[in-house]
């Protein structure tokens, strides 16, 4: 149906397709071996994978960021060295962000790298985490503090699996959407606005349109800045307190939705700045509530204590020395960064998004 090229240490299409095994067969048939990863809750939704010749290894993981952990990667090891994995072997992987990022890092760590395909099942992971080639696990250190950079060699997105999501997964996976629109693309605010979440659910040829126009952005920004010297950093807006909600709920929300609010919170930091119009930060409000995401702390546990929330921030890997650095939006499609600030205005920001 799209396809679209990204340029990263390979050249890789990120395919939009009605028919993800009709894609990956041939990507797998050559090979002697495959490992597929899955999250167990999906076991019910693997056939029978059959590719030429290749012996396949079903490898089921625990669901969700349990699943992106230093013991689930030392499973895979350990399967891949039973299995006799070689260079030429592949890993897939079936699931959310948190598969292909664990997959990708396993892929990227087994004998120095192999290759691997995405075959993302929600839609964070169709317009953010199967896109890009950052791979990792999670650590008792904060998320995604460990990792690789290793692209995939295709992704390959079916949006029939979205059908398998719950509202609020799906409400999740917009947010990513959403900020896409504000850091490049004003045509995906345009369709979103105004629009409740079910509608948008409903509207398959909507759906489609705004997970091109996310991989669009994705792609544009990941192939001009693959390891993040400095544009890439856009792609992270309102994660830097995201990051930290999630780290103090003991990850009770959804990355989306700590994305949601985070975008809110640096509006907030940069209006505090006189860096951004009163009328964006209000539309930022307006258009996330409308797809029924979060807009404030007011169910995230844990976000009562500022002092937490402050330490994690200070964790992120835009920071630098001691200094906190964020994305912000100067106006739709032209971000900027903002460091320096002082705890005083931080929590002036916090205060904003508290309830
Ligand atoms: N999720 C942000 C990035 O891929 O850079």
């Amino acid at each position: 149906m799209a396809e679209i090229e990204v340029r990263a240490e390979r050249t890789y299409s990120v395919r939009i397709t009605g028919d993800w095994r009709g894609d990956l067969s041939p990507l797998v048939t050559k090979r002697s071996r495959v490992a597929i990863i899955y999250p167990a809750t999906m076991a019910a939704d693997m056939p029978s994978l059959v590719f030429g010749n290749a012996e396949v290894l079903t490898l089921p993981i625990p669901d969700g960021e349990a699943g992106k952990s230093a013991t689930v990667l030392n499973y895979i090891w350990g399967e891949l060295a039973k299995a006799g994995f070689t260079r030429s072997d592949l890993i897939v992987a079936i699931g959310g962000g948190t598969v292909t990022d664990l997959a990708g890092y396993a892929a990227a760590s087994w004998l120095r790298g192999i290759d691997w395909v995405a075959v993302p099942t929600t839609l964070a992971g169709m317009v953010d985490a199967s896109v890009g080639g950052k791979t990792g696990i999670n650590s008792p250190y904060g998320k995604n503090l460990i990792g690789a950079f290793h692209s995939p060699i295709s992704v390959i997105i079916d949006p029939a699996w979205l059908k398998t999501l719950s509202d609020r997964d799906f409400a999740a996976g917009l947010a990513e959407v959403i900020k896409c629109g504000f850091i490049d693309d004003e045509e995906i605010l345009t369709l979103v606005s105004g629009k409740s979440l079910s509608e948008i659910r409903s509207n398959s040829g909507l759906v489609n349109k705004l997970i091109e126009r996310s991989i669009s952005t994705k792609a544009k920004v990941v192939s001009e800045d693959f390891k993040e010297s400095e544009l890439r950093e856009i792609l992270n807006y309102g994660h830097t307190f995201g990051h930290a909600i999630e780290r103090v709920s003991d990850y009770a929300i959804r990355h989306g939705e700590a994305v949601a609010i985070g975008m809110i919170f640096v509006a907030e930091l940069a209006s505090l700045k006189g860096l951004i119009e009163d009328d964006l930060v209000a539309r930022h409000r307006s258009i996330l509530a409308g797809v029924s995401l979060p807009t404030s702390l007011a169910n995230v546990p844990g976000a009562s204590n500022w002092q937490s929330l402050y330490a994690a921030m200070a964790l992120d890997k835009k920071s630098r020395g001691s200094n906190i650095r964020f994305v912000i939006l100067n106006a739709i499609g032209n971000c900027g960064r903002l460091e320096g600030v002082t705890e005083d205005e931080l929590k002036s920001a916090y205060e904003k998004v508290l309830a």
